[in-house]
């Protein structure tokens, strides 16, 4: 069994009276608000934004709208941002794609093939003090690019499970300059973000290039939504499980989470406040656009209001934040 990092809140089972996977778990959450980390493409930094009380449309943009954390590592830029803590919320590791798309002689062809293996990570106890940045090389070297990696937390074997996108070329092609395998989610674990286990293939499918998966823990163990987004059509779908990470997935409908394109880095949260609601933030090349959902399962995603939703956000990940934690952030960035 498999906990997302979103569950120290109490979790009260309503009675199931729905059969197998429609059956969403009544939520009452002891959370107090949310942190948003994210960057923009002037400013491949990290950035904080934190809500006004459990409001998931009305954010302060912290640190009087400056970056919170820089990297000083790899192409010192940083894009998709993801924060991820563990169930009984000791340590923060904020993850990164390791990618400056603003470099002089920057070209998506050279960041694809001969771009960053590692993932820029920082570490932290309480949200506030940081760790220097570090570049963790998780991938092998037939690969061209790591990018928008994620995470979650495994309570039974404590550790780690991470994903990320890469697109991979033959052994003998090491200057990585032929054709490559389309973009796949790859896998691997790690208790520290240090070392990290071999990595294998998560999905890689014959047809579609895949990136920028991340996972919503849907309340019970073993019960995830996940969004990835097919790269050929530049649009978001979903899949749930109720039999883990590993298990087995069913595609929630044959069409996409919106029919906008383009939309990428799917951010997902469970409201504070109302059971069963979600909420999933995507990016439309220029900022996060909102949607949400009551039903879940059924993969239909309705378009949140956009007023006082913040402008400019993009690829990030959204946190739900106890008292203590909502407090110390909210001081240490004061905006
Ligand atoms: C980075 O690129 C963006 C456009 O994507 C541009 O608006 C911005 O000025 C650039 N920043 C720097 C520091 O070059
Ligand atoms: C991605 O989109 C293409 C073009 O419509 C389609 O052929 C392919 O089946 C899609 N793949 C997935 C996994 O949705």
């Amino acid at each position: 069994m498999v906990y997302l990092h979103g569950i120290l809140g109490i979790l009260v089972l309503a009675s199931i009276t729905a059969s197998g996977p429609t059956a969403v778990p009544r939520q009452v959450s002891s959370y107090v608000g949310y942190l948003i980390s994210t960057f923009t493409d002037a400013s491949p930094e990290v950035q904080f934004h934190l809500s006004d009380g459990n409001s998931a449309s009305s954010f302060k943009f912290l640190n009087g709208g400056n970056p919170v954390l820089t990297s000083t590592v790899g192409t010192k830029g940083v894009r998709d941002v993801f924060l991820v803590t563990n169930t009984v919320r000791s340590e923060f590791y904020l993850i990164a794609t390791d990618l400056d798309i603003n470099a002089s002689e920057f070209s998506w062809d050279e960041a694809t093939r001969r771009g960053s293996r590692g993932i820029v990570v920082w570490k932290s106890t309480n949200l506030v003090d940081w760790s220097q940045s570090s570049l963790a090389i998780v991938e092998t070297e037939t690969a061209g690019m790591t990018w928008a990696p994620s995470a979650v937390w495994d309570d039974d074997s404590s550790q780690y499970h991470v994903f990320w996108s890469s697109r991979h070329y033959d052994t003998l092609d090491t200057s990585h300059s032929g054709t490559s395998t389309l973009d796949r989610i790859r896998h691997a674990t790690t208790t520290d973000f240090v070392s990290f286990s071999t990595p294998d293939d998560y999905i890689a499918l014959a047809d579609t290039p895949l990136i920028d998966q991340e996972f919503q823990y849907l309340g019970t163990p073993g019960s995830f939504a996940r969004f990835l987004k097919n790269e050929t059509v530049n649009q978001i779908y979903q899949e749930t499980t109720t039999g883990g990470l590993f298990g087995s997935w069913t595609r929630s409908s044959s069409g996409y989470v919106s029919d906008r394109s383009p939309l990428e880095g799917p951010a997902a949260f469970a409201d504070n406040v109302t059971p069963g609601l979600y909420h999933l933030l995507m990016d439309d090349y220029t900022q996060y656009v909102p949607f949400q959902t009551s039903d879940i399962i059924s993969g239909v995603w309705q378009a949140s209001s956009l007023t006082g939703f913040p402008t400019g956000l993009k690829h990030g990940s959204v946190t739900p934040l106890t008292q203590k934690e909502y407090d110390a952030v909210g001081a240490a960035y004061a905006t």
